[in-house]
């Protein structure tokens, strides 16, 4: 497959996010890291912030692009011109979330959907627990990038983006 998609809110990016995309560059000639909204979610950053995130933490890989998408992800691959989606698996939790979208998104367009075990030491990381821990006063630096970190932190202590 010649091109794929990374899609996720990466609110913020975290190491086992770099750890997929990583993977995924070594293994498809390009990747397009898709920054898109989850409504169901509250943010930390707005969309921009998190583009400008994942764009610095992804400068290493000269495969990978970043870009936003709204709407139906079937449609921005479409768009795009991607074949499939590659997404990353923490638990049997994400496994169960993650299935029916991807037999929904197959149903849809024929998109096809590529599974990657987290690395193990990512398997408990997750944007919405490091949020919590840095809102608490935590350390974050074990699961962000050093300027996401520090933007986190900041944020974290003056309120949310929206
Ligand atoms: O894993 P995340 O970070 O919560 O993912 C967020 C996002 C925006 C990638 C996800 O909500 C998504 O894929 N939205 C696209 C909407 C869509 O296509 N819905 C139908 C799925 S079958």
């Amino acid at each position: 497959m010649h091109r794929v998609v990374c899609p996720g809110s990466f609110d913020p990016v975290t190491y086992g996010h770099l750890d997929i995309i990583g993977r995924a560059a070594a293994l498809f000639d390009e990747v397009v890291v898709a920054v898109g909204t989850n409504t169901s979610k509250s943010g930390l950053f707005d969309v921009d912030e998190r583009v400008e995130m994942v764009q610095g933490a992804c400068a290493e890989w000269s495969n990978v692009e970043v870009d936003t998408f709204s709407g139906l992800l079937v449609d921005y691959c479409r768009d795009v011109g991607a074949g499939g989606v590659v997404k990353g698996l923490r638990s049997a939790g994400d496994f169960e979330y993650e299935l029916p979208m991807a037999h929904m998104n197959t149903q849809l367009s024929g998109l096809e959907t590529v599974f990657l075990p987290t690395a193990a030491q990512w398997g408990h990381v997750s944007s919405t627990l490091v949020r919590e821990i840095a809102k608490l006063g935590g350390d974050v630096t074990a699961f962000l990038p050093e300027d996401v970190a520090r933007r986190t932190v900041e944020r974290a202590q003056q309120g949310s983006a929206s």
